[in-house]
Parts: C-alpha cells; structure tokens; sequence
C-alpha cells in the first residue's frame, strides 16, 4: 500500500494551510500489516493532472460497463426488466408460486433459422475438442468473465478446468454458443448450455444447466445478454429440452433459492496484502491474532480418508443419489456423470471419501479449483481458491470432514476455501471461522414454476 493517498494529501493541504509536508503518522507495530482505509476514489480522481483525468473518463465511456445487476429482489421489482418479462420465469410482482410445473405446457414452435445479431458480427459455434478454440475461449473468459472490473484481480481458468465445466458427458458443440466479429474473428460473446437431470421437489426433469454468459466488456449495455440467452434457448429447444437452471450473483426476475458466499482464510498474510474482503479479520484482530484462531491441524483426522478413485465411481454414485433425496433441488448423476464431475484431476477437481475399516463408503467432501491473477501487486501474482462441491456425510460429522478438507486444501497450496450456505453447511461455517462473503448467488429455473426453497435444501452447485 502507498504511505500516503492523494485524498490524504488534498485534506493535508486543505488543512495545513501551506503546510507542505507533516510527518507521516506512524503505524503502531501491532498494525503494521493492516491495510489502510479504502481511498475516496473521486478525491484520487481530482488528485490527478486534468489531462489523466480526461483519459479516464474516456476509458469509462468506452468501457461503459453499465451499473450491474441489482442485488435484492425489493430492488429489482423497482426495475424493467424488458427481455426478462418476455420470459417464461416466475415473475417478481407474482409472489411466491403455490404450485409446481412449466409455465409454457405447450411445446414451443422452435425457429430455424438463429436469432439476428447486430450487422458486424456472427454465430460461431465453439469445438472445445480444438485445442486453439478451447485456448481462445480461456483468453476471452480470462480478460472478460468479471462484472465489475477494477483492474485488481481476474479468473486465470485453465483449459483443463474448461473442459470439466463445459464438457459433461452428452454436451453438445452447438450448445457452446460464440458470437464473432465478422472482420477480424475475435470471439466477443460466449454462453453454454451443459445436459443435466435435475429433481425439482418430487419432479425429475432432462434439462440444462446455462453458464459462462459472458460479453466483451467494450459490447456491454447493449443488449447482446439476451440475444445469446434466446439463441441457446432455441438450440436446447431444438433438442427437446424445454427447462434451464442457472445462477446468478444479482436479481434478475424472480430466484427459487438464494445462497451466500462464505469464505476461509488459509494463508491469512497473502489474503491480507491483496485485499481479499474478509469479514472474520476485522475490528480490533491484529496478524498475531488472526493466524493463532486460523490454526489448523497439521494433518486430517478421519481415519480412513483417502483420495477417490475411478475404482470408487459406482459407489459413490449410490453414496451420492441416497443422500440428496432430502433436499429440493439436486443433480441426478449417472456413473459416468460421477467420474466426470468429481474423479480428481489436478488443479480441477478434488475429491476425497471416508471407506471404513469394513470397506463402506460413509462420507465424501469435494472442492473445485478457481485460480485468479493478482494484477498490479508487488508481492503476489496469483490467488488459489478452493470452492466447496459437494459433501456427503452419514458417519463422520460433517465439520470433521470440512475441517479435514480445509487442512488438505491448505496442504495443496490453496490461499482461501469458500463454500456457499447451502445443504447443510451453515452447521459448519462459524465453527471452522468462516467469514460471510460480498456476493450472493440467485438460483433461477426457466420454464418451471415451483414454491421458492431455502438455501439448506439446495442440493446442486454450478462451478
Ligand atoms: C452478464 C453479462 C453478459 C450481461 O451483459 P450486459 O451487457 O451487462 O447486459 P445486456 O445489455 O446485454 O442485457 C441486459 C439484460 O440481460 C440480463 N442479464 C444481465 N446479466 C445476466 C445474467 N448473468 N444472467 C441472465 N441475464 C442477465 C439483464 O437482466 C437484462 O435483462 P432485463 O432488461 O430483462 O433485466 C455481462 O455483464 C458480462 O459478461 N459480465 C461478466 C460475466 C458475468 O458476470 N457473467 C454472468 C455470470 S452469473
């Protein structure tokens, strides 16, 4: 961190009248590696030559990365919602749905021919088999998979970690929607659709999960959203699938549950330098403090904790279904469904199962890795998240398990472990010190009307 800001100068030279310079005031020892106050930005701004500050303002404009989602249901009723509306999604001025079922029950009369993009530009389906196209998508999510942009950090995926998100058994290329620029065939658009059976409530439906939409950030405001969302929509349709589930991290019509992320400092000084929000080091922690209440066991406790293996998949198919029929909304996986998601491969997927003495599958605990440049930092190029899958416990207690997974994330050289308070999670976070996040994540079904769950019977995570 700089010593001084130029908010701190302004007020010094508002203040100091002619003052030029005044000792810095010195940290206390015990402060040291606390960071210092978030800077006014528009005081930075004023701060600057006019000339900087025209080039700014012309960066802002070009970019015009509009004002983000809205984060509560109170603020997005507040709103049009102009391509929502015109959706079969529950609508937020309808309440809360009484019953269960499409919204359209006719089939749809599904066009030929792709929605109309603006003149310039073109549909370009994306083979992830094509090492060049699959290193081409990673480039483009890199650069542009962010809502707000504050030059401070992006996600750094990794082609093998695509390939386990976006090619499930049965995914589809058409169903790996770009839009290109027509001249120069840069890749300015992406959204997929990835096959998946999912139970609602006592109803199981073939369906998709939508993810990665992402649009370039210079193309953002200008309604290129929805026309990738209609055009995946049609393709799916095209194959007669009529429902989607997707997430998002702001209010966009009515959501059938919403989660919370919470996170798990493992390599606290690292989290610190960066400025990683963290809410459990706050008020008075110093470092000192912070590291001794973090401590974890050198080593997992459960006894009989191992890796998975391709051995294990049958098993923990079975360990699987029986134990997600008690919430609402949940994945029904087939073995090769379970080898896909949840076999280990490195720097993706870590899975790992409790067997007992007697050879039983009892518990498993998963995370899936989301990597990030630090951008701009002097110390740190990167940052190593573990996101928490899926668990599964009918003998060991599950904050055993999780602690076991945040000292085998730590091991593996993870910096913060997040989960997101769904199934039973909540009865683990305060115990294991984790921290309540920023962002939310809404859970949104199309074409499906059903009564909104609380966040402890979500049974499905999207990476
Ligand atoms: C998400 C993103 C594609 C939206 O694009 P945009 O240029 O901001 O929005 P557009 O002008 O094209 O379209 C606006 C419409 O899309 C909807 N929309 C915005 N983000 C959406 C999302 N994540 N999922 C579904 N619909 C979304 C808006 O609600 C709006 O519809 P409405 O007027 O009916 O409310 C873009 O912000 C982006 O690429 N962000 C970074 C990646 C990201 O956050 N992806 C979403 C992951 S959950």
């Amino acid at each position: 961190m700089m010593d001084s800001s130029p908010h701190d100068k302004n007020s010094r030279e508002e203040s100091g009248g002619g003052q030029k310079t005044r000792k810095k005031q010195k940290k206390s020892k015990e402060d040291a590696w606390r960071p210092d106050e978030p800077k006014d930005p528009f005081a930075m701004l004023n701060a600057l030559p006019e000339e900087k500050q025209q080039e700014i303002q012309r960066a802002l404009h070009l970019f015009s990365l509009g004002k983000g989602l809205p984060k509560t249901m109170e603020e997005a009723s507040r709103q049009p919602h102009p391509f929502w509306d015109t959706q079969p999604v529950p609508r937020l001025v309808d309440g809360n749905p009484t019953t269960h079922g499409p919204i359209e029950v006719d089939k749809p009369v599904v066009r030929e021919e792709p929605y109309s993009l603006p003149p310039g530009f073109t549909w370009a389906p994306l083979d992830l088999g094509d090492p060049v196209v699959l290193r081409e998508l990673c480039t483009f999510l890199n650069e542009h998979y962010r809502e707000e942009d504050d030059n401070t950090a992006r996600f750094d995926y990794s082609p093998e970690y695509l390939l386990w998100a976006l090619c499930p058994p049965g995914w589809l290329p058409q169903w790996h929607c770009g839009v290109r620029v027509n001249t120069n065939q840069k890749l300015v658009g992406f959204i997929a659709a990835l096959p998946a059976n999912i139970r609602i409530y006592d109803t199981e439906k073939k369906m998709v999960r939508v993810n990665f939409l992402c649009v370039h950030k210079k193309l953002r405001s200008k309604r290129m959203a929805p026309v990738l969302i209609r055009e995946v929509t049609r393709r799916v349709n095209l194959r007669g699938v009529y429902q989607a589930v997707f997430t998002a991290n702001g209010v966009l019509t009515r959501p059938v549950a919403t989660c919370r992320y919470w996170h798990r400092p493992l390599n606290i000084r690292k989290l610190i330098d960066v400025n990683f929000p963290l809410s459990t080091l706050t008020g008075n922690m110093t470092l000192q403090r912070a590291l001794k209440l973090n401590r974890l066991p050198e080593a997992p406790k459960t006894a009989g904790l191992r890796a998975m293996t391709r051995d294990d998949v049958a098993r923990v198919c079975a360990l699987l279904q029986g134990y997600l029929e008690k919430f609402h909304l949940t994945p029904i996986l087939s073995e090769e469904e379970v080898e896909h998601w949840l076999l280990p491969r490195e720097s993706v997927i870590d899975t790992y199962l409790v067997e007992s003495s007697g050879g039983v599958l009892t518990d498993l605990v998963s995370f899936y890795t989301v990597e990030s440049t630090v951008m701009n930092h002097p110390l740190h190029a990167g940052l190593k998240a573990a996101h928490s899958f899926c668990s599964v416990t009918t003998s060991t207690p599950l904050t055993d398990l999780m602690e076991d997974a945040l000292v085998l994330a730590k091991a593996k050289g993870f910096d913060v472990f997040t989960v997101l308070d769904l199934m039973e999670n909540t009865s683990f976070l305060e115990k294991l010190r984790f921290g309540i996040g920023e962002k939310s994540v809404h859970y949104y079904l199309y074409n499906w009307r059903c009564p909104s769950m609380s966040m402890d019977t979500v049974g499905l995570v999207l990476p």
